[in-house]
């Protein structure tokens, strides 16, 4: 096996063959490049690296995909629900059938419906770990999570800066804070890309819900990059304590000690570190200095 750094050529060739593929087409560019340079010193061939890049890609993107939602015409549709629901009930800007449109969306991405039943008990539990509702929020490899809205009880001027690699995710995303009047940020972005522009823009609150397990999946330092490269008061980071098939196989053990090593590896800047689980997910809240 060559560990030999990878041609360029061939990465973009493994690449595009991969992003032509109609399961990873709408994953960042950046991220398919970076696993392609990864796996290629590993592959045996074209062949084997491309089914390597789309093994990992389903590790940290697809697995959790939106089902039901199929391209363009799946967007236009679930869009056309979001604004219907909005202006049917002009009043309340997150009024029930928007409640009812966003549920629906929510249960389509493995990673918020297994949270559905918790919602607002969740955001309520950071909110007060953290001193009141937050002004501005960063949500971190968010997926569809944003479209908890009418749950988080955020004040419309409050900034949401959403970023994920999935771009159909963020497109959705996106679209929605603009139906509801949310002052926001949607980015596609490589957060475990070992160079280039950290999320350093200053918000009150960084969430990573559910993201160090697929972040150490990458790149075992990058949960730790991310976190120092953060102007934030506070992180939230949680963690399934089952998996996907439903079996909980100690994860909620494991987890624990990822939290410890990432605690200790931030060192002193970590001030408080509180605790704010609901049923299916540890939430641990830290106060950096
Ligand atoms: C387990 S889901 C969590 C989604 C959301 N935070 C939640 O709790 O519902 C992990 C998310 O991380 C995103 N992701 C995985 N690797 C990423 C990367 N390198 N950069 C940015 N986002 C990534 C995936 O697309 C997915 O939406």
């Amino acid at each position: 096996m060559s560990q030999e750094p990878p041609d360029d050529a061939e990465v973009q060739v493994v690449s595009g063959i991969v992003a032509g593929s109609r399961r990873y087409r709408s994953v960042d560019p950046a991220v398919v490049r970076r696993v392609a340079s990864e796996e290629l010193p590993r592959a045996r061939n074209r062949e084997d690296a491309v089914k390597r890049v789309k093994r990992r890609l389903h590790q940290a993107v697809g697995a959790y995909r939106a089902t039901g939602a199929a391209g363009a015409g799946g967007l236009a549709r679930d869009l056309d629900r979001l604004r219907t629901a909005r202006e049917r009930d002009p009043d309340a800007r997150l009024g029930d059938e928007l409640r009812a449109a966003c549920r629906d969306l929510l249960a389509r991405h493995a990673s918020t419906r297994e949270r559905l039943p918790f919602l607002d008990r969740l955001y309520a539990g950071v909110w007060d770990a953290v001193g009141g509702v937050p002004a501005s929020l960063l949500d971190l490899g968010c997926g569809l999570a944003p479209l908890s809205l009418p749950w988080m009880g955020l004040e419309a001027s409050a900034h949401y800066h959403a970023i994920d690699a999935d771009i159909g995710a963020i497109g959705l995303v996106d679209a929605f804070l603009s139906i509801v009047g949310q002052a926001h940020a949607a980015e596609v972005r490589d957060l475990a890309a070992p160079i280039g522009p950290q999320a350093a823009q200053p918000a009150d609150v960084a969430l990573l819900l559910k993201l160090v397990p697929i972040l150490d999946r990458q790149d075992p330092s990058a949960a730790q990059r991310l976190v120092q490269g953060l102007a934030v008061r506070h992180v939230v980071a949680s963690f399934p304590v089952r998996s996907l098939g439903g079996h909980a196989r100690g994860m909620e053990a494991t987890y624990r000690r990822r939290v410890e090593a990432l605690v200790s590896a931030l060192g002193p800047r970590v001030r408080v570190q509180t605790e704010t689980s609901v049923p299916n997910e540890l939430v641990v809240v830290l106060t950096l200095g």
